[in-house]
């Protein structure tokens, strides 16, 4: 039991809200809270209306809320009356300054540990919960004892939850990796943090390791996981080419056991705050230690991302007789993947901004995305204000009003509804012919030709009746 042990978590994000929900509902003898600079982010906690959409979330934060689980702006008190640290800022990547497109931004990190070194009084373990260039620990540390008045143990837990299955992923992870110095007090603190997590999680599935192989380990993953979904979107194209069916492909290959058969699924491309942002991390890190080969190597993954999405909007284009000026596009689906509100890098986003640049009109409907969000993120793909976005783009409450005279309909996100429209329906109130682009083969193909559509969907055979010149 860790009785009386108190928990504070900085960053009241997508990470910080979920981890530490599942923490304070299998610890309930520990105290945990969440702060966070931005008022509005914790008034939302504190509310009916989460700030973030997540299936399972708002049963687990209603579960424990006010308990053993609070959400404050006061940062400095948090810290004082904390034993354990968690820092799960954001990292978005450096827009400006060396290593701008490349390198993380670690100025919200930074300012996180000096506020903690200025208050703090007594020992503290400072986790890293976000992801972060490996020898950040290092960093932090020399921070932390430079301009602190106590000791700090500093350790590295990066999350490996995905969006959209969030609350799952924690329940019942493949792992938890801690990192931490391999002297005595660093033992100790790792010793702490594993006895959290061992409230749930098997200890044979708690990894204890030195920091940089943490830190390493976690810009691994990601920059694996999505090297297999470009390695299956650059297939899509061959197949396409050829002839084949990527997805016979995708199951013939992940049956080898040596590969498996997940994330092998071909798409109008990956999206998400992470995958980018750590391969291009990895990248940079890489051409610091002097390394090109590696970082090149593992920069083609963005490459054929950025491909795929060209690619898709091809497609249509092409598709439509070579112009889509004026012409009405539905798309379905703004966020990054299905389950979640999140927009971050969706692929939706430079779909619409290329189609906004051909001119066209495209109607866009996403089930969790709030308005805002979309206005937000188009504006400043597009570099234009919101009148002249709103120009060439309007919101739909649902996926038939933004299918009404459209020539052609984009899936670009998995939600599950769009597989359930009536295409009947929807095919009668489109303008003819009528074209569906499924850029995550979700659809039905076969029955939505016997309905009259022509339909593109990615690495498949391709329509006869689809223009490709
Ligand atoms: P987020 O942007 O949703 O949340 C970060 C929060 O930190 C914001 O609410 C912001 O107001 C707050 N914040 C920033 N500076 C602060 C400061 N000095 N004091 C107090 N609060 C501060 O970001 P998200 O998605 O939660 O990501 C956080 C980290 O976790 C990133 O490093 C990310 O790479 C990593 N990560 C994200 C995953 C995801 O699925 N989103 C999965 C695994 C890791």
């Amino acid at each position: 039991s860790q009785d009386g042990l108190k928990i504070c978590c900085i960053g009241a994000g997508y990470v910080g809200g979920p981890t530490m929900s599942m923490i304070a509902l299998k610890c309930p003898e520990v105290q945990v809270k969440i702060v966070d600079i931005s008022a509005a982010r914790i008034d939302a906690w504190n509310s009916d209306n989460l700030p973030i959409y997540e299936p399972g979330l708002h049963k687990v934060v209603t579960a424990c809320r006010g308990k053993n689980l609070f959400f404050s702006t006061d940062i400095d008190e948090a810290i004082q009356e904390a034993d354990i640290i968690f820092v799960a800022v954001n990292t978005p990547t450096k827009k400006v300054g060396i290593g701008a497109g490349r390198a993380s931004d670690l100025t919200y990190w930074e300012l996180a540990a000096r506020r903690i070194a200025q208050v703090a009084e007594t020992p503290k373990i400072v986790v890293e919960k976000s992801t972060v260039p490996i020898k950040t620990a290092e960093a932090i540390s020399a921070v932390l004892h430079g301009a602190g008045k106590t000791r700090f143990d500093v350790l590295s837990n990066p999350e490996f939850l995905a969006e959209g299955t969030a609350i799952t992923d924690l329940d019942n992870p493949d792992r938890v990796l801690i990192g931490g110095q391999l002297d005595e007090s660093g033992q100790k603190a790792m010793d702490t943090l594993a006895d959290v997590y061992a409230h749930w999680v098997p200890r044979d599935r708690i990894l204890l390791t030195n920091v940089w192989s943490s830190e390493l380990s976690k810009l691994v993953a990601n920059s694996f996981l999505a090297q297999r979904v470009s390695s299956i979107n650059a297939i899509s194209a061959v197949c396409e080419a050829s002839g084949a069916d990527v997805d016979e492909v995708a199951r013939a290959v992940g049956m080898d056991t040596r590969i498996g058969p997940k994330f092998l699924k071909a798409s109008v491309g990956f999206g998400g705050s992470c995958f980018q942002k750590d391969i291009l991390n990895l990248v940079y890190l890489c051409e610091s230690f002097g390394l090109p080969e590696v970082a090149h190597y593992f920069h083609q993954v963005v490459h054929m991302n950025d491909y795929q999405k060209e690619r898709f909007v091809g497609r249509i284009i092409h598709g439509l007789y070579n112009t889509v000026t004026g012409k009405k596009i539905a798309l379905l689906g703004f966020a990054f993947k299905k389950d979640t509100g999140d927009t971050r890098e969706s692929a939706s986003i430079d779909v619409c901004r290329r189609l906004i640049e051909e001119k066209a009109q495209v109607a866009i409907y996403d089930p969790k995305v709030e308005e805002e969000q979309v206005w937000m993120d188009l504006t400043y793909a597009c570099k234009m204000d919101k009148t002249e976005v709103q120009k060439y783009v309007t919101l739909c409450p649902d996926a038939l009003t933004a299918c009404k005279d459209a020539h052609a309909m984009a899936v670009a996100t998995e939600w599950d509804e769009f597989k359930e429209l009536d295409f009947h329906q929807v095919y009668d109130t489109m303008t003819k012919p009528s074209f569906v682009f499924d850029g995550r083969n979700i659809l039905d193909h076969a029955t939505l030709r016997e309905i009259g559509f022509v339909v593109y969907a990615i690495g498949k055979p391709l329509d006869p009746k689809l223009s490709t010149a």
